[in-house]
């Protein structure tokens, strides 16, 4: 579909509802034809730390987050630095629906039709310079809205941050996606815009970005500042590094049974997209670089 209708969809979306509006998005070859994970798990079974640490705490409390208006800063080491309103993003971009595998490092997996556009598309628009490296990315902070947010005992230490190699974020499938389910994306998911890196583990797919920059130094992610020797920078899906606490050779993919009756299925490597990216990491120490 043409960014113009995806803008007009979005901006007719309620400040503050849970309302979903329907988005069109062309087919991609990068899509998978495996079973798509049921809409009801996604939506119920969630990693959002800003809302809860429990698995339905996102479901449960992210409808107070207002995701209307929202703008992005693009910036740092850039030619064009600007702040983007979401709808004028939507205005050059073509939304694709790019159905992926979803690997947690927490050993469990889903298939799930995001829509959004390559990152690629955004980071052409403001020029990085020759100087820039990395790329960052922050999720808000805004503890009357977040309930994970409040209290004396955090979690994490906001923002949530995540970071990329540039040219891992300029690869064709890494996505900025908008929507899931032909929908745009329910709160819990990351509404408005969040990002889907398919061949690294889930928590590198940062939630509800406001905030990108490109840097010359690998940046401090969220996670591995939490705890360096069990998370990573890269965190690509490799069934053969394991976590230090459980093993990463196989994962559980929601909706194929629970508890001991869970199927679980071996752990591809690169989350099976190593045709496409292990290129990028060629002459890289994978065990080092985890
Ligand atoms: N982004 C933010 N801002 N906060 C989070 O807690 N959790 C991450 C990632 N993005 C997280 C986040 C983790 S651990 C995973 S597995 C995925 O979001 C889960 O995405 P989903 O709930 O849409 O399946």
């Amino acid at each position: 579909m043409t960014g113009g209708i995806a803008a007009a969809a979005l901006a007719m979306l309620p400040a503050d509802s849970g309302w979903a509006a329907a988005l069109e998005a062309r087919k991609s070859p990068f899509s998978t034809d495996e079973q798509q994970t049921r809409r009801a798990d996604a939506l119920s079974y969630n990693n959002f730390y800003e809302f809860g640490s429990g698995k339905d705490d996102p479901a449960a409390n992210a409808g107070s987050l207002t995701t209307a208006p929202w703008s992005v800063e693009v910036g740092g080491l850039v030619a064009k630095p600007t702040t983007y309103a979401l709808e004028d993003i939507l205005k050059f971009v073509t939304l694709e629906e790019r159905i992926y595998r979803l690997r947690c490092v927490e050993g469990w997996s889903m298939v799930i039709p995001w829509i959004g556009f390559p990152l690629a598309d955004l980071i052409s628009r403001v020029e990085p310079l020759g100087s820039a490296k990395y790329i960052t990315f922050e999720t808000l902070v805004r503890p009357d809205e977040m309930p994970g947010q409040r209290g004396l005992f955090q979690p994490l230490d906001w923002p949530y941050r995540e970071g990329l190699r540039l040219d891992e974020a300029k690869h064709p499938l890494t996505i900025l996606a908008v929507g899931m389910y032909g929908e745009t994306l329910p709160n819990q998911n990351g509404a408005p815009l969040r990002l889907v890196v398919p061949w690294k583990y889930g928590f590198k797919s940062i939630k509800s970005i406001i905030r990108i920059a490109f840097v010359e130094e690998q940046p401090p992610t969220t996670w591995q500042e939490m705890a360096s020797h069990e998370y990573g920078f890269y965190s690509n899906v490799n069934p053969e590094v394991d976590h230090p606490r459980w093993s990463q050779a196989t994962e559980r993919r929601i909706g194929e049974g629970s508890g001991l009756l869970a199927k679980r299925r071996p752990t591809l490597m690169f989350n099976g997209y190593g045709d496409e990216v292990a290129s990028l990491y060629a002459g890289l120490d994978l065990r080092a670089h985890y």
